[in-house]
């Protein structure tokens, strides 16, 4: 009687301790495009198990870092890597592989049975987020053991160009601060930051030819208050990231798949250089490094030989800096009073033959003009560039990128023209404006409403774009502009959750999104977001009725 009792006693308790091992939910955001179901039994994740990946291969031996550093951060279990190229080692292990048969760079498939997990991808990339699907599906919490339903999962990224942009201008934000948002883009699948680097209000990139551009231009002397009031703070205001740090970061990006293009803005938006150099002007200055927020009359003389020499001098440093293929070069919000006034402008429009055609102004060709310099000098160097949307005005050649942000409109146009595009229209993709329009109890932005459901069910290909076309849309990215933005739960705040609803964007075909569904799936990416502490918009969550907000 005794040992039944006992027997049952451990029957019951073996019993419960298998209920009570949490089960992963593939079902993720963004939602991968397979999931398969396999009749058979789960396989039980438990610190016993490896994490092998091919041997000598330095990226999988990171990526294999990555996986179980991220499965001790969400259960406490901690998982050993191992290198092998034994599929006898499979066996009750979570493998790390190459296919090259499969098709798409970055796609990714987790094949999981209950003798092993696989984790394959054509590169290191693909492999990389088949780990995040991994990682996103697991339960929060301490566990013993993790279940992994048998089945294969597999997604496949719609856009090449999945991005967010970070302006580190307006409020600085140091290297933590941008290390963070790169852990935030790798764990919603994205491989782009596009780095706001150089403005009106500060110069944060050290350049060694120009010191001063970070030593006088870093630096304010005060920033109003509010949304452009004449009170001024009177704080002076600043900050830079050396090279040493930009290289740092850049590591850190490339190692979770994240390409960093830094913007220069040119030829506006250089007041913060202006002040550092003020002979790059039309006027000679003196210039303030700018403590109100807008567009500011000042901008480089293109009249002067000095200052294409300083650009390229300046690109020269950017391009050893950073690998990525493409230097974005702005060109937005240039008003071009300064060159209808200034001799030199007019000098160098005559002398390169510049006439006005129609809508054109002459100094809008000659923006052009400036900018096909500074494109072909990037060009001669292996680089492209990209540019906003007013570069559609000033006859730039199609090797020009356009970012398309004040709508879609100006990026379908450029789309019919030739160029690539990538989308990020002010609605919905730029992420400093509110996400309700009760505003009462926000925190100060920008103004505007792009709420939650706006973002996710934003379509970046315009229906009449003709077949022929549709591949110039490169992707999608949100901005992220940092005027009312001061510090990081803020950053934070205004970006999640809408970064998850983009990440579908990116990842989605337009017939897989299904908004009630993505809500859904939202609270368990929000499980990670509590797990790091970061902050987010909770009320994005519970409300049903955000497009009435
Ligand atoms: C922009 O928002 N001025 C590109
Ligand atoms: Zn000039």
């Amino acid at each position: 009687m005794k040992h039944l009792f006992t027997f049952l006693m451990t029957a019951v308790l073996a019993i419960t301790a298998m209920a009570q091992v949490p089960r992963a939910d593939y079902r993720v955001i963004p939602l991968p495009s397979v999931i398969n179901g396999i009749k058979s039994a789960d396989f039980r994740l438990t610190d016993q198990c490896l994490v092998n990946y091919p041997t000598g291969n330095r990226d999988m031996e990171r990526n294999a870092t990555m996986l179980s550093q991220y499965v001790e951060e969400m259960t406490g279990m901690h998982l050993s890597i191992r290198p092998t190229l034994s599929v006898k080692d499979h066996v009750g292990n979570i493998s790390l592989l190459i296919d090259g048969k499969m098709k798409d760079d970055e796609g990714y498939r987790i094949t999981v049975t209950p003798r092993g997990v696989e984790i394959s991808g054509k590169t290191p990339a693909g492999v990389f987020y088949g780990i995040q699907v991994l990682r996103k599906a697991l339960p929060v919490g301490a566990a013993a053991a993790v279940n992994l339903p048998a089945a294969q999962v597999e997604g496949t990224p719609r856009f090449g160009y999945r991005g967010m942009h970070l302006d580190c201008v307006r409020h600085f934000f140091g290297v933590e601060t941008v290390k963070r948002y790169l852990d935030i883009m790798a764990l919603h699948g994205m491989n782009r930051l596009h780095w706001h680097l150089t403005d009106d209000q500060g110069w944060r990139i050290e350049i060694k030819k120009y010191p001063r551009l970070t030593e006088v231009g870093g630096w304010r002397n005060g920033t109003t208050l509010g949304h452009n009031s004449p009170v001024n703070d009177g704080i002076r205001y600043g900050g830079f990231f050396t090279q040493d740090q930009i290289r740092e970061i850049v590591r850190y990006a490339a190692d979770r798949y994240i390409t960093i293009i830094p913007e220069i803005d040119m030829p506006g938006h250089m007041v913060a250089a202006l002040t550092a150099y003020p002979e790059l002007g039309c006027t000679g200055g003196p210039y303030e490094v700018w403590g109100m927020w807008g567009v500011h009359d000042d901008i480089l003389c293109v009249g002067k030989d000095h200052t294409l020499q300083f650009v390229t001098d300046v690109l020269d440093e950017v391009m050893q800096l950073f690998p990525s293929p493409y230097i974005h070069i702005g060109g937005d919000e240039s008003p071009r009073v300064r060159w209808q006034e200034c001799p030199l402008c007019q000098q160098r429009i005559r002398d390169v033959g510049i006439h006005a055609e129609g809508k054109k102004s002459a100094e809008a060709l000659l923006q052009g003009w400036f900018t096909t310099q500074v494109q072909q000098y990037l060009a001669e160097h292996g680089k492209r560039i990209i540019g906003w949307d007013e570069l559609l005005g000033c006859d730039v050649d199609t090797t020009a990128t356009i970012m398309s942000w004040r709508g879609a409109e100006p990026g379908a146009q450029g789309a019919l023209q030739g160029h690539d595009v990538i989308m990020t229209p002010v609605g919905p993709l730029y992420f400093d404006y509110y996400q309700t329009d009760k505003t009462w109890n926000e925190p100060s932005a920008f103004g505007g409403c792009n709420t939650l459901k706006k973002v996710y069910e934003f379509e970046p290909v315009a229906a009449d774009l003709p077949a022929d076309k549709r591949h110039h849309i490169l992707g999608v990215q949100a901005n992220l502009w940092t005027e009312y933005i001061t510090c990081e739960p803020q950053i934070q705040y205004q970006v999640l959750p809408r970064m998850a609803a983009l990440a579908e964007l990116q990842w989605l075909q337009p017939n897989e999104k299904d908004y009630q569904d993505f809500k859904v799936r939202l609270p368990r990416l929000v499980d990670i977001y509590k797990l790091y502490n970061w902050t987010y918009r909770a009320k994005s969550l519970v409300l049903e009725n955000e497009d009435k907000e």
